[in-house]
């Protein structure tokens, strides 16, 4: 039997690259599907009265070679939430994601993101809205818990909640989320991971798809959640920082297909997408910031970066400074 679509996002999801505000924008997709073809990439989150009322085509637009492509939406009104599925659902995504992890003092007041960890009935009425919505996978990204709950109480309360709404594909943020106090960035690093709490999940709901995130720095250490019963890892800062060590490898390691291009090769099949939007009026920069760690700890990725950093900043700013910074690196090699 032909393998069905939800199967082939669910395959690609063994590894996913996190969504991450600002980073993980359409020209970083494109970048990072450079180094893996398998590998399931997710949106920056757009939050839905965003996707109704805004900019869409810019907002949600992408290129056909970032599939598998998952859409995170931020929101908390059901019916707000269906119809962006639905608009979304017209520019192709594979998934639609809920974002029930991120804990952004501007998220909070929107009564979304991480806050309702709290609120799992809410939650459960977004989801079965979404899924009515959508013919494609409706996930959810959230976290251990929030502020003063106890994970372990919590978090299967919420599985089971959202679960008997109909998602049954999961993305755990192996930490919990303090709302006072801390700002996103030490809500990443400060609330200790508790990996064995989500490990423990998937042993007490093995009909749930859970991947694992939070602090995965290599694809050794992917791999062993993998052994330990996980379904899926999702790695956010890493990747993004050194995106050869972890996509440039996933094909083959992750998926056992074969390996991508090198990272010389990465950057050939990046010029013509470059030279496209610098036609177009686009800035080097806006795709060149994304690569930055490209040739991250080998020789010469220090020249890479202060090549692009110094030189690709400004309107006139093209193809040959990407030139300049590779022979920067080659020269540090030879
Ligand atoms: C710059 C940045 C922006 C982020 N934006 C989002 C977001 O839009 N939605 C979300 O669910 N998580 C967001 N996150 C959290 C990541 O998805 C991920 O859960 C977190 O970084 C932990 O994974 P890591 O340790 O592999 O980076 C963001 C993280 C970073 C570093």
């Amino acid at each position: 039997m032909p393998e069905q679509p939800v199967d082939k996002v669910r395959r690609a999801a063994r590894l996913s690259v996190a969504p991450m505000m600002d980073w993980t924008d359409r020209h970083c997709r494109f970048f990072h599907r450079q180094m893996s073809r398998h590998a399931l990439l997710y949106t920056e989150m757009v939050t839905s009265p965003a996707v109704i009322h805004g900019d869409r085509d810019r907002l949600l637009g992408f290129d056909a070679i970032e599939h598998p492509v998952a859409l995170q939406l931020g929101g908390s009104d059901p019916r707000e939430l269906a119809e962006a599925t639905r608009i979304a659902e017209g520019y192709g995504y594979d998934e639609i994601n809920l974002n029930v992890g991120c804990p952004s003092d501007r998220v909070q007041s929107g009564c979304f993101g991480a806050v309702l960890m709290e609120r799992p009935g809410l939650v459960a009425d977004c989801v079965a809205a979404m899924i009515d919505a959508a013919r494609v996978e409706v996930t959810v990204k959230c976290r251990i818990g929030v502020d003063d709950q106890v994970p372990e109480d919590v978090l299967p309360a919420f599985l089971e909640t959202v679960s008997a709404a109909g998602v049954t594909r999961f993305a755990i943020h192996a930490r919990k989320a303090w709302l006072q106090g801390l700002s996103p960035r030490e809500n990443r690093e400060i609330p200790p991971l508790n990996y064995p709490l989500v490990e423990e999940m998937k042993q007490r709901y093995p009909h749930l798809h859970i991947s694992v995130n939070g602090g995965i720095q290599s694809l050794e250490q992917a791999g062993g959640f993998l052994d330990r019963g996980l379904d899926g890892v999702m790695v956010g800062r890493s990747a993004y920082h050194e995106p050869w060590e972890i996509l440039g490898r996933a094909d083959h390691v992750m998926f056992g297909a074969e390996p991508g291009p090198d990272a010389f090769e990465v950057v050939e099949r990046m010029k013509p997408y470059i030279a496209n939007h610098l036609q177009h009026g686009g800035r080097l920069h806006q795709i060149t910031r994304h690569m930055l760690g490209l040739f991250h700890g080998r020789p010469g990725a220090r020249g890479w970066r202060r090549v692009l950093s110094e030189r690709g900043h400004g309107g006139e700013a093209g193809l040959d400074v990407l030139d300049a910074a590779l022979a920067e690196v080659r020269r540090v090699a030879a």
